[in-house]
């Protein structure tokens, strides 16, 4: 049985008051749902948030880290130092750190490596924009981000795999995939990962969709088949909002 996982990226918001305040909301919901449940704040709220959710069933998980284990890059964190404070999962590969800090497929392998090999979790980013869609190329571009990045590792690297569809066009624009052009998606994303690696690698992943996903929409969304959760921005920014979409399954 595949994992069923719903991860709140906060990207740039919360300073520490605000993140403890959201913490505190977060631990009154109830979870009625399977799902595991992640968050990621801001690298500077990490260890407080860490240290505060550490008994709890919420994973603290850390947006992005360098590729490097140390050295001369100023204002960059490493996988050593997350794992140093209790961050098992980073997030790499969003669209947003592909687009404004020109991270590609090349800085992304070095990303993934270094993960790995500080043995963390990885949730991987990847999705098409809005022009890739329209002009019907949205799966070759989906398919060769993943295989750039990912197609190098060995069978075994995947059960530290998490997969995230977004497609660019559905963050923060309030326009969701429809439930079905996301799971036409994501099953390609599978059989992708089923033609190099086979089904006992791919039934095992999780992918994850996110873009736009809302109390409202999420239950249709992950009543598909192949989606099995969900990476979720503005709305995990509300602890009420957050659990309606965790308990959505
Ligand atoms: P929104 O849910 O705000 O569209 O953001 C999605 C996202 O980018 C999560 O990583």
């Amino acid at each position: 049985m595949r994992k069923k996982i719903v991860a709140g990226n906060w990207k740039m918001n919360n300073d520490l008051a605000q993140t403890e305040r959201l913490i505190t909301d977060l631990r009154k919901q109830s979870k009625t749902s399977k799902a595991e449940v992640m968050i990621a704040p801001a690298f500077t709220n990490l260890w407080q948030a860490y240290q505060t959710l550490k008994e709890s069933s919420i994973e603290v998980i850390a947006q992005n880290m360098h590729f490097a284990e140390n050295g001369a890059y100023t204002g960059e964190v490493s996988a050593s130092m997350l794992k140093s404070i209790g961050i098992q999962t980073v997030i790499l590969g969003h669209s947003e750190r592909r687009a404004y800090y020109n991270e590609t497929d090349e800085s992304l392998t070095k990303k993934v490596d270094a993960a790995l090999a500080n043995d963390m979790r990885i949730i991987f980013c990847f999705g098409e924009e809005l022009e890739d869609r329209k002009s019907g190329n949205e799966e070759k571009i989906v398919g060769d981000q993943i295989k750039n990045a990912l197609f190098h590792l060995k069978d075994s690297a995947f059960k530290n795999i998490i997969l995230a569809y977004e497609p660019v066009w559905a963050i923060g624009t309030g326009e969701t995939a429809s439930p079905e052009q996301a799971q036409d998606m994501h099953k390609f994303i599978r059989k992708t990962l089923t033609d190099e690696y086979g089904s006992d690698v791919s039934d095992a992943v999780s992918i994850l969709y996110g873009g736009s996903v809302k109390p409202n929409n999420a239950k249709e969304i992950f009543g598909k088949p192949d989606v099995d959760g969900g990476l979720i921005g503005g709305a995990s920014l509300n602890a009420e909002d957050f659990f309606a979409i965790v308990n959505a399954f």
